[in-house]
C-alpha cells in the first residue's frame, strides 16, 4: 500500500488548471433591464438598451453554464428592479449558509428581501440578513479557503466582519480604489477554488498599494490582467477550474489562461455592460453543505 507520504508529488498535486466540478448557479432573467440611473461610471442613462438583446446574451450565458454541466436555478425578476439581474450581488452562500444582502443605492434596496425569501423557499435553513451595507459576491469572493473582501465603494468594511461570523470562514480585506471597479467582482476572480492552491486573475491597478502587496503575498502564481482587459469587464469571469467563462474582448487575458492550460469560452455582455455589469455579476453561486458538516 502506498502512504500518502510515498505518493508521487506530481499526482498529489495536479498541474493547473485545477479538476473542474459542477456547480450550482441561481440567475435572475433581464425581463424588465433598463440604465435608468446611475450608481457606477458605466451607467449612462442617455444610452439607450435593447433589452431584447440583452436577454438573448443572458440567455446564452445561462446555456454555457448548463452545456457544461452545471446547474442554474432561475428567480423571478419584478418589474422596476432593472439591477435585479445581477444576482451576484444578493447574497453569499457557503457550505449552504446564506449571508444576504444589504444595498448601497436605494434604487436596488429592495431586491435583497426578493432573493431572501428565494432562499428561505428553497429550504435553506441558514439566512441571515446583514446590518452593514453588503453587496454579496459582488464584493465577496470565494477562494475556496479564504473570503477575500472588497471595501471602498459600495460594501461597508463592517460587512467583513458580519462575513466572518456569519459564514465562519476568514475574511481578508482588499481596498478597492478606482471607481471603475467598484466590486471586487469587477476586478478579480478565482480560477481555481482548491481549498489548498487557489488561483486567482485579478487587475493591480484596481486596488491600493497595501492590498497589492496583500494579494501578491496570497497568490504569487495570479494571473495579471492589463488595463485593456480590465476595461472590458474582463476580471467578471466565471471559472468552474477547467472551463472560464469571459467577456469576448478580453482577449489577452484569455491568450494568458489558455496557455496555463484553462478553456476559455468567450461570451457577448455588451448590454449588461451598459449597466456595470458581466458574467460573474449575473450569476450567484449556491455553494451546498457539505456532508461532512455538521452545522452547529
Ligand atoms: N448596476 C449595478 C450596480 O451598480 C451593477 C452591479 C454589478 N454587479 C456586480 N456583481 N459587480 O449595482
Amino acid at each position: 500500500m502506498t502512504s500518502i507520504i510515498d505518493a508521487p508529488r506530481t499526482e498529489a498535486q495536479p498541474a493547473t488548471p485545477g479538476e473542474p466540478s459542477t456547480r450550482r448557479y441561481l440567475m435572475c432573467p433581464p425581463t424588465y433591464f433598463t440604465v435608468e440611473y446611475s450608481i457606477n461610471p458605466w451607467m449612462n442613462p442617455d444610452q439607450p438598451v435593447d433589452v431584447e438583446l440583452a436577454m438573448a446574451q443572458w440567455q446564452r450565458l445561462r446555456d454555457t453554464y448548463q452545456q457544461l454541466g452545471h446547474t442554474v436555478d432561475e428567480i423571478e425578476p419584478q418589474r422596476g428592479l432593472p439591477d435585479m439581474v445581477f444576482a451576484a450581488n444578493s447574497g453569499t452562500v457557503i457550505d449552504g449558509r446564506v449571508l444576504g444582502a444589504r444595498f448601497r443605492a436605494d434604487e436596488r434596496a429592495p431586491e435583497a428581501e426578493y432573493y431572501r425569501r428565494w432562499f428561505v423557499e428553497q429550504g435553506y435553513r441558514e439566512v441571515v440578513m446583514p446590518e452593514a451595507v453588503n453587496e454579496a459576491e459582488g464584493d465577496f469572493v470565494w477562494t475556496g479557503g479564504l473570503l477575500l473582501a472588497g471595501y471602498g465603494f459600495r460594501t461597508d468594511k463592517a460587512a467583513h466582519d458580519e462575513a466572518q461570523e456569519v459564514l465562519g470562514v476568514p475574511v481578508v480585506s482588499l481596498r478597492l480604489t478606482d471607481p471603475r471597479y467598484y466590486h471586487l467582482d469587477t476586478a478579480l476572480f478565482v480560477l481555481n477554488d482548491d481549498p489548498v492552491r487557489p488561483r486567482i486573475a485579478y487587475f493591480p491597478d484596481a486596488f491600493s498599494a497595501g492590498s497589492r502587496r496583500v494579494l501578491r503575498r496570497l497568490f504569487p502564481d495570479a494571473v495579471l490582467a492589463s488595463a485593456a482587459d480590465a476595461a472590458c469587464l474582463g476580471l467578471n469571469g466565471v471559472s468552474d477550474g477547467e472551463h472560464v467563462v469571459l467577456p469576448v474582448e478580453a482577449t489577452e487575458l484569455a491568450e494568458q489562461l489558455r496557455a496555463r492550460g484553462y478553456q476559455v469560452l468567450p461570451v457577448d455582455i455588451s448590454e449588461l455592460r451598459k449597466a456595470g455589469g458581466g458574467p460573474k455579476c449575473c450569476t450567484l453561486e449556491l455553494r451546498a453543505a457539505r456532508t461532512s458538516d455538521n452545522h452547529v
